[in-house]
């Protein structure tokens, strides 16, 4: 047995006849370029050594190999490369097989069906989620899947991004072999021994056929028409099925050749930066200053305090995270529609066959209904959501105050308001933070984490803690009206809003928005979310309004006459018979234009393009100003806020990138053109205006993180 290249993170050993190759990169085994070079090495030890009749390969730690090195794209490559490693493995005469006991994803599966044989144990996770990073498989994956898989699942896998259990593996023909255990060495070396004692020799995946040709070309040409509707404005996808038609059509050799002009394709594009960024910002926000210094606190018991839209989507998150809850309303009669609204969120995951009754009966064994606060005397963290009005949360709070045992956490819901002077109503602000979920809250995944001047390090590495525990994505904020997200929203949107009085109608921005890349544009969103709502955060914001600022009455008018969108049955648009899909509304646009003729504007002419560089330049432009004032840590948590919170497409990366890749000076001179049309709304935010002048980015602040 000799152990080589100890600096290497490819270990290679002889066991007996078979050269072992453990790749040893942790976290996850990624391929950089030290681990394809030893792997390239492993290739030629096992042609060249005498000794060895067959090589198997394995992951140390948790992954079997997690793919490409994601940090090395967009940086010149380097040799080895990945696909001329694999051929040469693959063509070799000894038998190479791979025992895969985690995830093997991307680059990492690619290894494993560039081998001759594949076991999988219980926790392998098998799959290729490059579409997400806005690429195809490159490393021969989109021409060996189809010739193991059959070619439609084969794309199906890719455009999905889905990872299969070992069993889906197996069944899909990924995989040969099944064995119980986690000892991918032990049970790998048991099955190279059973192949070489049977004789098997090396089966080569590439010179399998695809099967059923014919069927499969119409296949993926239906499943081209279908991604095309689907997957608006993302580029990878279709390149996947062309690579994929080409595995049916051509030769391996050709197919490899043309996948890997694909690949250069969607390397070389924006959105693969765009969604790189997006893939490492969200993993970046749960690093916050607080973690050094403190360790979270024990929680398994909740309160939620109220059971309305939120705080039935909060019971929910909750009690999937394994947590107890007690939800405390009003009266007898709210709470028995709290818990309703709990239910009906099982009722219909059971409806659709993905939940049974004994698991929604075992859920709800955690849920306990009262209107008692001496109920919630013993509980580890409570999280408010009741009205949006101070003075009935900061009744809730002093009550919270005089029951709760001594280190719990005490968390307000708020969308907008004043947590420090909510924090301020009881003995204990230190225990106070915001914990901002967004609506439904057992499915939308940010968590904005709201830190109050008082509170103790440990109770926000406690929020995070939550956040991890329900499967959020977290991100840190400072108090401020609409933390990050509202506040910055609130400013685009009133860039919609003068649009709207300017000359463009509600459906042409909406247009303009969704052509972006967003599912919906704003004025369909406030349809969804209830007009209602915006218009009491404009009558509560009425007071403190800046005379100076222009105001746009229209949506008042649309909400004065109680059309507050699809509960209501018209909006901004008509929602005939309860259909979610609006229809354009005549006579919105003759309130819009009465509007306008009574300020005495004359309508202009707004192209998509316009109505986008606006935007856009607004929400830049507000997103520096929350930088600036430390709201936000990073450019990149204001990237996950919208990426997570609010429909920003995920192939831009978030606002910050999107600026970014513009060009910071090219969106400062629109803020500083527009600006001469209202120098008040369009003030450039100072740190826009200092990076420009460094030639620097907001990236570059990312790094202070
Ligand atoms: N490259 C570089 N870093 C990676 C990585 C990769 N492929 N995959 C994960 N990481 C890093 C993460 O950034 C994170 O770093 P941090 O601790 O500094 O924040 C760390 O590894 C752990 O990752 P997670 O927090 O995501 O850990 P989980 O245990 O939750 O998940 C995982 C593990 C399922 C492997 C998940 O990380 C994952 O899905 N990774 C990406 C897999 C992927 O997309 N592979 C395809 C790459 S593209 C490719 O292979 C191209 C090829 O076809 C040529
Ligand atoms: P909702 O009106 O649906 O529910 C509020 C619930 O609180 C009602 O069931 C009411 O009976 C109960 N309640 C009122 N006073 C109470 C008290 N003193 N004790 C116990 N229960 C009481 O409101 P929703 O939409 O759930 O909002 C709740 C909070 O969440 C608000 O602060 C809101 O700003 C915030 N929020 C709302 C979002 C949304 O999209 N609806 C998104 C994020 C935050």
């Amino acid at each position: 047995m000799s152990e080589q290249a100890s600096a290497s993170p490819v270990h290679i050993r002889l066991d007996g006849e078979v050269l072992v190759v453990t790749i040893d990169n942790p976290p996850v085994n990624a391929l950089r370029q030290a681990v394809r070079a030893g792997l390239q090495e492993a290739v030629e030890q096992l042609e060249q050594d005498a000794a060895s009749r067959a090589m198997l390969i394995v992951g140390q730690g948790k992954a079997f190999i997690a793919g490409a090195d994601i940090r090395e794209f967009g940086k010149p490559p380097m040799a080895p490369f990945l696909p001329e490693v694999l051929n040469r493995m693959e063509a070799g005469g000894k038998l190479v097989v791979a025992a895969i006991h985690g995830p093997a994803l991307g680059g990492g599966l690619e290894v494993a069906m560039a081998t001759h044989y594949r076991l999988a144990l219980p926790g392998a996770k098998l799959g290729l989620p490059e579409v997400n990073l806005g690429l195809l498989p490159g490393a021969g994956g989109t021409q060996r899947s189809p010739r193991l898989m059959g070619a439609l699942p084969a794309a199906e896998l890719m455009l999905s991004g889905k990872h299969l259990s070992a069993k889906a593996a197996l069944a899909a023909g990924l995989v040969d072999k099944l064995v119980e255990g986690d000892d991918p060495v032990a049970a790998g070396l048991a099955y190279v021994r059973e192949l070489l004692a049977s004789g098997t020799q090396p089966r080569r995946t590439c010179d399998l056929e695809v099967a059923d040709k014919a069927a499969a070309l119409a296949a993926l040409d239906q499943l081209a028409q279908d991604t095309a509707k689907k997957t608006r404005g993302l580029f990878s996808p279709a390149k996947i099925i062309e690579c994929v038609k080409a595995a049916v059509q051509m030769p391996f050799a050709e197919g490899v050749k043309r996948e890997r002009e694909l690949f250069l394709e969607c390397l070389n594009s924006p959105q693969r930066a765009g969604l790189v960024h997006a893939f490492f910002a969200e993993r970046e926000t749960a690093k916050i200053p607080e973690a050094r210094a403190a360790a979270p606190r024990h929680f398994a018991k909740l309160a939620i305090i109220g059971g309305g839209t939120m705080g039935a989507g909060i019971t929910v998150a909750a009690l999937d995270a394994g947590l107890s809850v007690v939800m405390i309303e009003r009266d007898a009669e709210s709470i028995a529609r709290g818990r309703k609204n709990v239910e009906k969120v099982y009722d219909g995951l059971i409806a659709k066959g993905r939940m049974t009754a004994e698991a929604k009966a075992a859920t709800m064994a955690r849920y306990q209904p009262s209107t008692s606060y001496d109920d919630i005397k013993d509980v580890d963290l409570v999280i408010e959501a009741v009205f949006e009005d101070i003075e009935v949360k900061k009744a809730v709070f002093k009550e919270l105050d005089r029951v709760c045992k001594s280190g719990a956490v005490l968390a307000t819901n708020t969308s907008y308001l004043d947590i420090d002077a909510i924090a301020a109503v009881t003995s204990r602000p230190q225990d106070v933070i915001g914990l901002h979920f967004f609506s439904p809250a057992n499915i939308m995944k940010l968590l904005e984490i709201v830190v109050p001047a008082k509170v103790a390090p440990d109770v926000v590495v406690t929020a995070f803690e939550l956040a991890k525990r329900m499967k959020k994505v977290p991100v840190r904020a400072g108090v401020c009206d609409g933390f990050i997200g509202n506040r910055i929203l609130s400013v685009y949107r009133e860039a919609a809003n003068y649009m709207l009085e300017d000359g463009a109608s509600p459906y042409e921005i909406d247009a303009a928005v969704r052509e972006f890349g967003y599912p919906m544009g704003p004025f369909q969103v406030s349809d969804l979310a209830g007009g209602d709502i915006g218009w009491a955060t404009r009558k509560r914001k009425a007071a403190t309004r800046d005379p100076r600022a222009r105001y746009v009455e229209i949506a008042d008018r649309i909400a004065e006459r109680g059309w507050y969108g699809q509960k209501t049955g018209r909006g901004w648009y008509l929602y005939p018979e309860g259909a979610r899909t609006g229809q354009q509304d005549p006579e919105v646009l003759a309130i819009v234009d009465a509007e306008r003729t009574k300020k005495g504007i004359t309508p202009r002419a707004f192209t998509h393009e316009e109505i986008m560089r606006r935007y856009m330049a607004a929400m830049v432009n507000e997103c520096a100003k929350v930088l600036e004032e430390g709201i936000a840590l990073r450019p990149l948590d204001i990237d996950v806020t919208f990426l997570f919170g609010y429909g920003f497409p995920r192939w831009r990366g978030g606002p910050m990138q999107w600026a970014d890749m513009q060009g910071l000076p090219k969106v400062l001179a629109d803020i500083e053109a527009f600006a001469k049309e209202d120098a008040l709304f369009w003030q450039p935010a100072p740190l826009l205006k200092k990076l420009v002048a460094e030639g620097r980015n907001f990236a570059s602040l990312n790094q202070r993180g």
